[in-house]
């Protein structure tokens, strides 16, 4: 049957073709509640964008249990085997804004939003498992230098390899983003990770720090430069559009989780600081340990109300999850909810898409647009009412800390160039032959005095092979760089 056309507030509206004038040639009513209404709503449809990773794509699903992780957390959706959570998983590009092209070379988010019978559950990931910087204060400059030129509003290579450049916790990053991975085939064929060192506590309080993997069940598949230049000029939501397409056809993609566990004193003394995001733990050291299965098998039902409004956060922590003392995740931790509340508004946690599926019971009450507002119960603690009573349980596990209170850098196993060594080490002759191209072609852009120098001499220092053939591919001469 179809519905009869209303306005918001339910009234039967008469004709949605033509407004209501004074004589067939007009002027127009003020009377025409319609157009008024119309119009207005229709000035305030854009809400702010993601101040990063504003493109992407996602759909929902569901993430099985299939070995109990009680020996190590005791949160819920990790224990009981055959356990289904709920889930919502959003892809991005991170640099580019809502329209941008899906097939331009960038690292990609990976979020995931777990409804669990302890509350919501985020894991804000990307498909690399390091990142570009390790210190919060530098988050934004690093954004500024992948975003447009202030004054010709151009995306530049000068800006990205001079931040890059003068930033060398950036070199095993960018190993990765120059290489194969930084343009995936599809979103299906890319992994996710969770990248920071998180902490797992388990029902004896005891401490472990875990990294998270979700490797593709597709297989990871990426694409050439030429092959996303293709795909871009035929569609610039190529990604968007394979995912969505894949699961309306039941194509259902699926990731298996895998978890690195390290014991709490042994991370501390780790080879390399745990904390620091620019590096990974070796699975020779601490193999992968399978934990599920998550398949997405729903596309939104409106892309507005269940991807748009999704508001993940790295602070949404169930019990038994708990953040480390890594510090781009303590900036992150206050980060997103700000940024949420800017983007969706005071009240953004009562949006459907991120709503728990367990009942919200607190202090917190009013704001713009708050829906659930806790009806007749009490709002203030403490109380003869019965309100809410605290949970004891669910406090964070102690840390010990000591040191000076200062701004100061990581200082426990620095080196930036090792593991990027390594990870082109890792890469066969094809790889890196691809992963010089691409750096010929990006950093050969640069024209900003002493960047490229001071680029390929950390290239150099990670692998004397690897910083031989980008000064090769530029036409510049490694000795003389490397003598300065
Ligand atoms: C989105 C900040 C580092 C992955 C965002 C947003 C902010 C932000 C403000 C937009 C949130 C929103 O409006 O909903 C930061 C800061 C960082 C940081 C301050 C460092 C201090 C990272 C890292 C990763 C990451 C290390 C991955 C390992 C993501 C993803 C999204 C995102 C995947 C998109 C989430 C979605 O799909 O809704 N970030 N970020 N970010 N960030 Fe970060």
């Amino acid at each position: 049957m179809t519905e009869k056309l209303t306005t918001e507030t339910g009234q039967p509206w008469a004709n949605n073709e033509h407004s209501q004038t004074a004589g067939a040639r007009g002027p127009v009513l003020m009377q025409d509640y319609n157009l008024l209404e119309k119009l207005a709503h229709f000035d305030r449809e854009r809400i702010p964008e993601r101040v990063v990773h504003a493109k992407g794509a996602g759909a929902k699903g569901f993430f099985e249990l299939e070995n109990d992780m009680g020996e190590y957390t005791k949160a819920d959706l990790f224990n009981g085997v055959g356990k289904k959570t709920p889930v919502i998983l959003r892809f991005s590009q991170v640099a580019g804004e809502k329209g941008y092209p899906d097939t331009v070379r960038d690292v990609r988010g990976f979020a995931l939003k777990f409804y669990t019978q302890q509350g919501n559950y985020d894991l804000v990931g990307n498909n690399t498992p390091v990142f570009f910087v390790n210190d919060p204060l530098k988050f934004p400059d690093f954004i500024h230098s992948q975003k447009r030129d202030p004054k010709t509003n151009r995306r530049t290579q000068n800006m990205q390899w001079d931040f890059w450049a003068h930033s060398p916790e950036s070199l095993h990053q960018v190993t990765y983003l120059m290489g194969d991975r930084g343009l995936p085939a599809s979103y299906r064929t890319m992994n996710g990770y969770g990248s920071h060192t998180f902490k797992w506590v388990n029902q004896n309080g005891e401490q472990f720090w875990v990294k998270y993997h979700f490797i593709s069940d597709q297989g990871v598949k990426n694409m050439t430069a030429q092959a996303a230049e293709k795909a871009m000029s035929q569609d610039l939501d190529y990604l968007q559009d394979d995912l969505y397409d894949a699961i309306q056809e039941k194509n259902y993609p699926s990731w298996t989780m895998y978890v690195q566990i390290l014991p709490y004193e042994e991370g501390l003394n780790y080879k390399w600081d745990i904390f620091d995001v620019t590096k990974v733990i070796s699975h020779k050291d601490y193999p992968l340990i399978k934990v599920g299965k998550l398949t997405l098998n729903e596309n939104p039902t409106n892309n507005f109300t269940d991807i748009e409004e999704a508001a993940m956060s790295p602070a949404n922590f169930v019990p038994g999850i708990e953040p480390s003392p890594d510090k781009l995740l303590q900036g992150r931790l206050f980060s997103y909810k700000d940024a949420q509340r800017y983007r969706l508004g005071a009240n953004f946690e009562d949006l459907p898409v991120n709503k728990p599926v367990v009942p919200v019971h607190n202090y917190e009450r009013d704001g713009y647009m708050k829906i659930n507002n806790q009806g007749a119960e009490v709002n203030y603690e403490p109380n003869a009412l019965h309100g809410p009573e605290e949970v004891p349980d669910a406090a964070l596990s102690p840390d010990s800390v000591r040191g000076e209170t200062r701004a100061q850098p990581y200082r426990y196993q620095v080196d930036y160039t090792t593991q990027a060594g390594d990870l082109y080490r890792l890469m066969s002759e094809p790889e890196q032959e691809r992963l010089i191209n691409t750096i010929k072609d990006a950093l050969g852009q640069v024209t900003l005095p002493g960047v490229k120098e001071l680029e390929i001499k950390q290239f150099y220092e990670a692998d004397k092979n690897y910083g031989t053939r980008v000064a090769n591919a530029l036409g510049m001469n490694i000795a003389d760089i490397i003598s300065d």
